[in-house]
């Protein structure tokens, strides 16, 4: 990847004289900033009248632009004093992930001694002082001290810029390796790590390695420490592993390897709990940690995932320019990615993410279901859902006709699959959660309680013989009110994922952001679709999409449609218990006065629990002797 080397430092520091050498050794044009300053500049500065930020902002703009422009070209060198963060941040605008810094640091008198021994050159030590004043020293720079030889400056430089990778991915499974080639892809130098095991797992790393043309330049290993090594500090490295304890021991066998500020990621699903704990863990050796929910399967991690990354910010803003940059894009070219917020905030919201999904595949699955009894093959099944597209259009829908369409010589191969549906866990920990937190994500845990149904294969087939199903009329549905029955549930759906993490961001204080949410999940992730583009606006004025008008509309509209398919099915025992939770869920979140005030006295009168009443707004507890 071409890169842009600015050396900074204070005047005197010899920023020109490295920069030369280090142009001349990699063979890379140089620029001196001083030569871009605008006239009015120069004038001011040979009258000795220092120049304000005003002056400033134009010279550093055209710096900035001269790096852009050599990006295009090649790498290059730029010297410029760049003491202020502002500064640099204005240099870099844009260009942060081509950007390597390199602070030339010595100490007032250092320099002072070193810029008087010179002939003709005299700066006066109060315009020294000055500098030294308002110099801020880069957080994210190589920063070598000016006494070492020029050859030794140069030498460092190399080792640590140049011949080292400056982000390593841990862990070469489905979507360790896609992300690998899609970081190579970006221009990144990346070392790739993955453990050897006997006669299992040897060479994966170097294997894979040769097999793609972007990962040329990449460097493999199956060692730790050499893998380790060969990162520019402080270093980054994304795991991407399986979730539960093989995270902590890989942090394990990691941490004898690392240095302070050292970031690690977790890409993994891991449990927002844990990823907690492993950022308190880490905090107290100095590492930084990452917890970072990646959505989008094998074919999202290389050409664009969505990327939920959380953990303290500072440790984020390091790996910022990287990770927006291999993420999906929305529709206006703003990359899939935010931070979420503090903790393990970032692995709730992947969880989140794939409570909804499981719901909006169970949903997909019952609409098959419907259609298929009512007598439509599997091709037109799916052209049916062709004509969705136009008003409900997701990933998931346009893979499930994929999915309907693909054929096994003359068979439908879908219907070669067992229907026992699998899970890694993910679905069962957003059910969970809910009932932790006490919110009623009641079609997620439809969804998954419906793998789980699924899974009972044989006592399916067994009792099906016990209870014959009876066909009490021809399902009389058209294509249409399957539809908004499948929207209505939809609509449901996000509006139940969206709670919880609402409700959790308000519990953990983490101050989520809603609408960035939908943002980061309009592309790239599994769940991105024309609703959740609608979102993202809708969030701006609202946490509760069920007040909000459009959906109140929509819900109004398809509310008989769903009635009608959701009896239907009943009449007919076709099983679509999300859909149907759908319709019930709002029922019950509308009802002004439910039934659970039997709850509150049978309570009361078994076990004294109490109940408050409705005639006292003192909200005292009531107890009463039933019998
Ligand atoms: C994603 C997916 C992915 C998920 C697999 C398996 O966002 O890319 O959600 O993270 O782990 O699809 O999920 P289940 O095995 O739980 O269905």
């Amino acid at each position: 990847m071409k890169k842009v080397i600015f050396i900074m430092g204070v005047s005197g520091s010899g920023k020109s004289t490295i920069g030369k050498l280090l142009a001349q050794e990699l063979n890379i044009p140089f620029f001196d900033g001083d030569d871009f300053h605008s006239k009015n500049n120069i004038k001011k500065m040979a009258n000795g009248q220092p120049l304000n930020d005003e002056d400033r902002q134009d010279w550093l703009e055209a710096l900035n632009d001269l790096a852009k422009k050599q990006l295009t070209k090649n790498s290059c060198i730029i010297v410029c004093s760049a003491l202020k963060q502002t500064y640099r941040d204005i240099l870099s605008f844009d260009i942060e992930s081509k950007t390597k810094w390199v602070y030339l640091s010595g100490s007032f008198n250092q320099i002072y001694n070193r810029i008087n021994k010179r002939p003709d050159h005299f700066m006066p030590s109060e315009l020294l002082q000055s500098q030294f004043n308002i110099l801020e020293n880069p957080k994210k720079a190589l920063q070598i001290d000016i006494s070492l030889a020029p050859e030794n400056i140069i030498k460092t430089i190399k080792n640590e810029l140049v011949n080292t990778s400056e982000f390593g991915l841990f862990g070469l499974g489905v979507m360790g390796k896609s992300l690998c080639r899609n970081f190579a892809n970006n221009g990144f130098n990346i070392s790739m790590f993955n453990r050897h095991v006997d006669g299992i797992e040897e060479n994966i790393a170097k294997d894979f390695k040769s097999k793609y043309s972007e990962l040329s330049e990449a460097s493999a290993f199956e060692d730790i420490a050499a893998f380790v090594k060969s990162l520019q500090q402080p270093r980054k490295i994304m795991l991407m592993v399986n979730a539960g304890k093989t995270i902590d021991y890989l942090i394990e066998d990691l941490l004898p390897h690392l240095s302070k500020n050292d970031i690690l990621i977790d890409g993994g699903n891991s449990n927002y709990l844990k990823t907690k704990e492993r950022f308190e863990y880490l905090k107290s050796k100095g590492i930084h940690f990452v917890g970072t929910g990646v959505s989008g399967g094998e074919e999202g991690a290389l050409h664009g995932p969505s990327i939920m990354p959380s953990g303290d910010l500072e440790a984020y803003n390091n790996v910022k320019p990287f990770l927006e940059t291999i993420a999906a894009k929305d529709q206006n070219n703003l990359p899939c990615c935010t931070y979420v917020g503090p903790e393990g905030s970032g692995h709730f919201v992947k969880m989140g993410h794939n409570g909804v999904e499981y719901v909006e595949m169970q949903l997909l699955a019952e609409v098959c279901s419907i259609l298929e009894t009512s007598g439509q093959n599997l091709d037109q099944i799916a052209d049916v859902l062709e004509t969705w597209k136009s008003t409900a259009n997701s990933y998931l829908l346009e893979i499930t006709i994929d999915i309907l369409r693909k054929k096994e010589g003359n068979d439908w191969l879908v219907n070669k699959i067992l229907d026992k549906a699998g899970n890694k866990g993910t679905g069962n920990w957003t059910t969970i959660a809910s009932a932790e937190l006490g919110v009623p994500s009641t079609l997620i845990a439809s969804a998954l309680f419906a793998r789980y149904t699924s899974f009972f294969k044989d006592e399916r087939i067994q009792l099906n013989s016990n209870f014959k199903s009876e066909v009490a009329s021809e399902l009389n549905l058209s294509s249409s009110e399957i539809l908004e029955a499948y929207q209505f549930a939809r609509i449901i759906n996000h509006y139940q994922g969206f709670k919880l993490i609402s409700e959790a961001s308000n519990k953990f204080n983490w101050n989520i952001n809603l609408s960035e949410i939908a943002r980061i999940w309009t592309n790239g992730c599994i769940i991105r679709s024309s609703l959740m583009e609608n979102l993202v606006e809708v969030f701006k004025g609202t946490t509760n999409i069920l007040t909000n008008s459009q959906f109140i509309d929509l819900l109004n509209h398809y509310k008989p449609a769903v009635k009608k398919v959701v009896s239907q099915c009943v009449l007919n025992d076709i099983a679509t218990p999300t859909l149907a939770e759908a319709i019930q869920f709002l029922n019950g979140i509308t009802t002004p006065y439910a039934s659970a005030n039997i709850i509150q006295a049978q309570r009361d009168y078994f076990g004294a629990h109490t109940y408050q009443r409705l005639d006292d707004d003192s909200l005292n507890s009531h107890h009463t002797n039933w019998n």
